[in-house]
């Protein structure tokens, strides 16, 4: 899927149990290969980043298999792995391939590492030169700092100490001391200057102990592995809930009215971004917890949100989503200490700040900083095509706009890496704006209807034909012929329209009656047969998806543009009473018109619009018939309405 289409929620609420953890799970999974037993883990998560450490253990030896119901059993292979020659891709998973070069640079064979372009961008100099003290012969084979990563068996080490910089990432502490107990001696890893991202280094302490390894702390700096440690399996391990992913849903409860409850982490989390609901706390979230769930709702007293200013050292991942939340709440929030985003899988710096200002925000921007300016005086966010770079927090992080507009959130399945199925969990808690599809056949009456539900629900509405009839008469005004797909289809993705009040303008000229011209109305049929035009219209016609509802008519409202509209019906009528009804709507105008040449007329624009090849019209097999052909319009609104009131209300 190349884009995914988000309508504008009205609120969120709910349960979501969370996927595992990445951070433990890829621990937890190297840990297993290198210890002495089996190890059944459970709840692990299955994700891009998971799988590519998976394949590289497989690769090196370690025994993978499936356990009881949802568990793995991984056979490790006691600190030698039987394969001393390989060639491992990592994508661009930092969490496999950190560790796992400290691991093979400490494990004695012959090894490749590399990834995605991405990867080969990322920082991983300073690891290597710890490794490197350690007598480990790490070659670059593209950039110096950089993977790809030749390495081959160590020399033996003088050294009882490893000075680290920590100031880039803690993944390079964290790999160097997992891979440690490959070695008899003791050894000694000395922070030089700041360490970044701590609570990241805990999780690893944490997964350590589990396996034996008893690591001992010498104030912030000092981190030392005993002489003689080893990993010997636990037996059974379980993944907390991931704590990063925790945080779109708590954001979602906070801004979206609530309550959302996540379940899998909690206060006992080891997880440091479960810190992530005291900066919603401090934004005025209501937050509650228990041993193994968080949940949030909006702040108390119909309050707003407000902004803040947060040091976001202990939280860099789950800070990303602070920066979309800010876009609900009373002033600005500045976001600090996040340099290391600007090495993550994109600038992540960079590119939140270009999406956000997509969706009609003010940000600033500096190398470790980014401040968001939420609109004010009227303003709202408008709907844009979110960019995702590879990476799934800038798509989970973006997801939340939904609750101030349609938006559209390109390359969704980059959320595989750590959440692949976060949109299906995330329309779970999403209460959507609702829609009323009118569809039908030509002059049964569904535009007169279609507005009329709307009038009476005090909903909006989306006439789509005259957007089809905008792009023929704009294509028609630049001399471009309705045949010409790409032409005319580039002119749908620019029309300047606006529907508001009783005239349709397009670029702001009033063309209402321009066109409803015969002339227009047989371009509108040409051009709505070309699949680009229809493609280009998709998107302009899911943005008039506004709170409190939509009423929409056409052909293909139900099938394709909202097929989750709550409410679907399709118009019938016969094509005598159509053309009649034709008839007399021309003759108020003043116009001359014959009942049989408007009968042919009508069954030839039928038949094209159920024949062409793109979205043609038909009955969705979900939605009700209307036959109009003997009924007022009072009574078929009466209907329509009926209907809409049958709808049962979700949660
Ligand atoms: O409903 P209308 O007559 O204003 O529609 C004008 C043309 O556009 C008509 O030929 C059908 C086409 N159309 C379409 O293909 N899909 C829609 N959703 C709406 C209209």
């Amino acid at each position: 899927m190349d884009h995914l289409d988000l309508p504008q929620l009205l609120a969120a609420r709910g349960t979501v149990r969370l996927p595992g953890s990445k951070s433990i799970s890829n621990r937890v999974l190297l840990l297993a290969g290198l210890a002495a037993g089996r190890t059944e883990i459970r709840d692990l998560l299955l994700s891009d980043d998971t799988a590519r450490m998976l394949e590289a253990l497989r690769t090196l030896g370690v025994g993978v298999a499936p356990g009881e119901g949802a568990a793995l059993c991984i056979t490790g292979v006691g600190g030698v792995f039987p394969v001393r020659r390989a060639e491992l891709f990592l994508g661009n998973a930092g969490t496999a391939l950190r560790p796992l070069t400290a691991a093979l640079a400490l494990a004695g064979g012959e090894y490749r590492l590399s990834g995605v372009p991405r990867m080969h961008v990322r920082p991983i100099g300073d690891l290597v030169d710890g490794l490197r003290q350690l007598g480990a012969e790490i070659h670059y084979l593209g950039s110096e700092g950089f993977p790809p990563l030749a390495i081959r068996p160590p020399r033996q080490a003088a050294v009882d100490v490893v000075r680290l910089r920590g100031d880039v990432s803690s993944q390079f502490l964290s790999g160097l001391l997992m891979a440690l107990p490959l070695r008899a001696s003791e050894m000694t890893v000395e922070i030089v200057g700041e360490l970044i991202s701590r609570p990241y280094v805990e999780i690893t302490l944490a997964a350590m102990a589990q396996f034996g390894v008893q690591v001992l702390r010498d104030g912030g700096q000092r981190f030392t592995v005993p002489a003689g440690s080893r990993y010997r399996s636990p037996g059974v391990v379980y993944v907390e809930g991931d704590a990063s992913s925790a945080s779109y849903f708590l954001a979602l409860g906070a801004i979206g009215g609530g309550p959302v409850r996540v379940e899998g982490v909690g206060l006992d989390s080891i997880q440091g971004d479960v810190r992530f609901a005291d900066a919603l706390a401090a934004m005025g979230a209501q937050i509650r917890s228990g041993s193994h769930w968080i949940e949030a709702a909006a702040p108390l007293a119909n309050r707003r949100l407000q902004g803040i200013s947060l040091d976001c050292t202990h939280i860099p991942d789950a800070a990303m989503t602070l920066a979309t939340t800010a876009l609900f709440a009373e002033g600005p929030t500045t976001l600090c200490n996040i340099a290391s985003w600007r090495v993550k899988e994109t600038d992540r710096i960079a590119a939140m700040a270009s999406e956000l200002r997509k969706l009609g925000a003010k940000v600033d921007e500096g190398a470790d900083f980014i401040r968001v300016y939420p609109p004010v005086g009227g303003q709202r966010l408008h709907p844009a095509g979110i960019d995702t770079y590879d990476d799934h927090r800038i798509a989970m992080c973006f997801s939340l706009a939904a609750l101030a507009t349609p938006l559209r959130i390109n390359d969704p399945g980059t959320v595989a890496k750590t959440f692949p199925d976060y949109f299906e969990r995330f329309a779970e808690v999403a209460r959507v704006v609702p829609v009323v599809a009118i569809d039908g056949i030509s002059a049964s009456g569904k535009g007169t209807i279609a507005a009329r539900v709307a009038r009476a629900l005090g909903w909006h509405y989306l006439d789509s034909g005259a957007l089809y009839r905008l792009t023929a008469l704009a294509a028609c005004r630049a001399g471009v012929a309705w045949d010409d797909a790409a032409g005319v289809a580039a002119i749908a993705a620019g029309l300047e329209v606006d529907f508001a009040g009783n005239a349709i303008t397009l670029s702001g000229v009033d063309v209402s009656e321009a066109i409803r011209s015969e002339e227009i109305s047989a371009g509108a049929s040409r051009v709505a047969a070309l699949p680009a035009v229809r493609a280009a219209l998709l998107f302009r016609q899911r943005a008039f998806r506004r709170p409190p509802g939509l009423v929409a008519d056409g052909r293909d409202m139900a099938s394709v543009v909202f097929p989750d509209a709550a409410t679907k019906v399709f118009l019938t009528a016969s094509v005598e009473i159509r053309a009649w009804r034709r008839h007399k709507q021309l003759i108020e105008k003043g116009m001359a018109a014959s009942i049989a040449a408007l009968s042919q007329d009508l069954r030839e624009r039928d038949e094209r619009d159920s024949q062409r090849s793109a979205a043609p019209m038909q009955q969705s097999a979900d939605a009700e018939l209307l036959d109009t052909t003997n009924l007022t319009i009072e009574t078929a609104v009466a209907q329509v309405l009926e209907w809409v009131n049958q709808v049962p209300k979700k949660g």
